[in-house]
């Protein structure tokens, strides 16, 4: 595909993970929702390895108390490093080695509380700039063949502009998500009309939801900076978003692949066993594990 000449590339990915996580308390009392893993790798690692096979090169974390281990993951160790060489551990060190990142990748910002999505980007500002920006949210989890993101960039190297990607949703669940008000679609895209934050089934204009990936202009700061307050008292992302409108594309991309609410016990464990099955070392054992626990739970 070639790049759409009037929009620039996508550089830079935003991670906000300054929310509290109370849907796993007691487990995230301490440690960030971010850290909890998924089979053998924290969810932020997650976030960092799609956004880096998409051709990120600026990570940028929005950060908050108690989120310090969240950069440390990707830190250079070199005791360890130097341990597992000394013992001729080569994959436990390619595997500590996969989750550094280099000299100038990452840049951090603090949430001083947590007011919402839409204010944790805001805090994002300066360290974004004027250009287009990808937002990851690390416990949206997405298996697919071609990571989430990079589907997303090479739509958006043809439609320029706002690109969410979304997903279908049963209509009693649309109070949980930003909805879609929809316009013309066109293969994986479709036009976006409007934008409402968790809309009452009965209100939704459709069931199109968005899913934890954006890649947005940098005009939505104008409209986050403004500090409107909207669904639960938050400020909202999607809110923002909804602004931009009519004065820029905006489309919903419609990805190949499973999404994974890790925000949710439930997602959490249902991503889990889903990840695990797929891998290459331990996926054959888990599928038959997996088997047996269900033939047991039927006795
Ligand atoms: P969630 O809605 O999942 O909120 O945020 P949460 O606080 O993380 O979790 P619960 O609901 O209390 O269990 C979605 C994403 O937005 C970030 C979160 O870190 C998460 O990645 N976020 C949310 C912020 O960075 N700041 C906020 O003020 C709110």
């Amino acid at each position: 595909m070639t790049q759409n000449s009037s929009w620039k590339r996508v550089r830079k990915a935003v991670f906000p993970v300054a929310g509290l996580g109370t849907r796993f308390l007691p487990a995230t009392k301490v440690m960030p929702k971010e850290m909890l893993p998924l089979v053998d790798r924290p969810l932020i690692q997650h976030a960092f390895e799609e956004a880096r096979q998409a051709g990120i090169e600026e990570f940028i974390f929005v950060t908050g108390r108690q989120k310090e281990m969240l950069e440390e993951h990707f830190d250079y160790q070199p005791e360890l490093e130097r341990t597992l060489e000394a013992r001729n551990k080569q994959d436990e060190l390619e595997k500590v080695r996969a989750s550094e990142m280099g000299e100038s990748q990452l840049f951090c910002t603090r949430q001083a509380k947590p007011l919402g999505l839409g204010h944790a980007i805001w805090c994002a500002r300066k360290l974004v700039g004027n250009e287009p920006f990808a937002i990851m949210l690390p416990d949206d989890v997405v298996l697919s063949k071609t990571p989430c993101l990079k589907q997303m960039i090479e739509a958006y190297d043809e439609t320029g502009g706002n690109l969410v990607a979304v997903m279908d949703v049963p209509r009693e669940e649309t109070n949980k998500y930003g909805i879609l008000d929809v316009g013309a679609q066109n293969g994986a895209l479709t036009e976006v009309k409007g934008l409402v934050e968790k809309p009452k089934p009965e209100e939704a204009p459709s069931t199109l939801s968005v899913i934890g990936r954006y890649i947005l202009q940098p005009e939505v700061f104008d409209h986050l900076s403004r500090f409107e307050k909207g669904a639960g008292g938050e400020i909202q992302l999607t809110d923002a978003m909804a602004k931009l409108i009519g004065s820029q594309p905006f489309n919903g991309f419609s990805y190949e692949g499973q999404r994974y609410d890790c925000g949710s016990r439930i997602g959490f464990i249902e991503a889990n066993i889903a990840f695990a099955m797929q891998d290459p070392e331990i996926g054959k054992t888990v599928r038959s594990i997996v088997k047996q626990q269900a033939e047991n739970a039927d006795l």
